[in-house]
């Protein structure tokens, strides 16, 4: 059994930081979200690994390596634009050779891990097997529509009207069966070969697509509300503890891990909280579900509920909520007089001020 991890694509709706970085590699708990998947890889006893790159492939390179230190043997597979799930397989077909394999999208996160999926798998070894969940809005993910005894008879991307609330996961388990599908469809609307008609064409073919619906949690984290939530969601389990310097006027409560050489004066600590390795808090808050990476100053200020990419400084504001700032990125308040916000801003920055 292998692997086939997707970590090109576009990113569209995690701009502006998918400008200049890429989205699978933004921090949840100061962990990139791909390492997460990739763990769960590993601990599923999948050794073989391909991972799709596009545009940001040097940068996932240098971050994931040969994959070793996660116990992994990692392939680097060079898609030439996000031309779709489907086409990541089809562009896979020598590295996947006639193996069964799972396809992982490398924005998801899956609390719990794959395991028992993948043993479930590999019991029945239908052709395919999906992942559902139920979510309150379908029309923005993939929509599965069951028979009465649960076999999936379609599928659907994206549908404006959504046969059921239940939603494909970023976790497909296939046999070779799918490299005949995915060279047997066409491109959609948005022209992209879709993994959903890859999966409806075994399915015409009468061949059999299984489903499992996970209860558990998991969310994609294409945009910015869901990825602060899975930071939420993994910062609840965490632990406590210091590995750097908190002087006696600080104050901390909860669970709030301290990476080394990270610094933290006169301030008030509310966890869950993770501060990295190298920042500087001085004179502060930080509040409950806050990420801050490592080399990141926050001085006269108060945040929670974010995450705050490495090298980034924030001054004297007075209340940050619910954000997520890129890398090396400069938050102060503006002089005094006169009475206007300046701004630096990248393509598709979303600011909100208080008038
Ligand atoms: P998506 O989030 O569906 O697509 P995207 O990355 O283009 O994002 P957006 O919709 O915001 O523009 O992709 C799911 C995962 O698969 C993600 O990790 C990127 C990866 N991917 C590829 O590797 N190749 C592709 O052709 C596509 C479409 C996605």
């Amino acid at each position: 059994m292998k692997a086939l991890v997707l970590a090109g694509g576009s990113g569209t709706r995690l701009r502006p930081i998918t400008y200049t970085s890429a989205k699978q590699l933004v921090p949840v708990a100061n962990k990139p979200v791909l390492f997460y998947g990739l763990e769960a890889i590993a601990e599923a006893g999948i050794v073989e690994v391909g991972i799709v790159v596009g545009d940001t492939a040097e940068e996932i390179k240098e971050a994931v390596g040969d994959g070793s230190r996660f116990g992994l043997e990692v392939t680097y597979l060079q898609q030439d634009s996000p031309r779709g799930l489907a086409h990541a397989v089809l562009i896979a077909r020598e590295f996947l050779a006639d193996d069964d394999f799972v396809m992982y999208l490398g924005d998801n996160f899956i609390l719990g891990g794959i395991n028992q999926i993948v043993a479930d798998f590999q019991t029945h070894r239908p052709a395919a097997q999906i992942l559902l969940t139920r979510v309150g809005d379908p029309t923005s993910f993939g929509v599965a529509e069951l028979d009465s005894l649960g076999r999936v008879v379609g599928l659907e991307e994206k549908p404006k009207q959504p046969k059921s609330d239940l939603a494909l996961v970023g976790v497909y388990l296939f046999t070779p069966a799918i490299h005949e599908a995915v060279r047997g469809i066409k491109p959609s609307w948005r022209n992209e070969l879709e993994i959903t008609d890859a999966i409806q064409w075994l399915i015409d073919e009468s061949r059999t697509v299984r489903s499992s619906t996970i209860t558990g949690y998991w969310k994609d984290t294409g945009n910015v509300a869901d990825m602060l939530e899975v930071n939420r969601t993994v910062l609840e389990s965490i632990d406590g503890r210091c590995d750097g310097v908190a002087d006696s006027g600080c104050e901390i409560i909860g669970r709030v891990q301290i990476e080394e050489g990270a610094e933290i004066r006169n301030s008030r600590i509310v966890g869950p909280v993770i501060i990295g390795a190298g920042s500087v808090i001085s004179d502060s808050y930080v509040g409950p579900f806050t990420s801050i990476s490592a080399d990141c100053l926050i001085q006269h200020s108060e945040i929670e509920f974010s995450i705050v990419l490495r090298g980034s400084s924030i001054r004297g504001v007075s209340r940050i909520e619910a954000s997520l700032i890129g890398r090396n990125a400069r938050v102060t308040p503006a002089p005094a007089v006169p009475q206007a916000h300046r701004f630096v801003l990248g393509d598709h920055s979303e600011v909100q001020i208080s008038r």
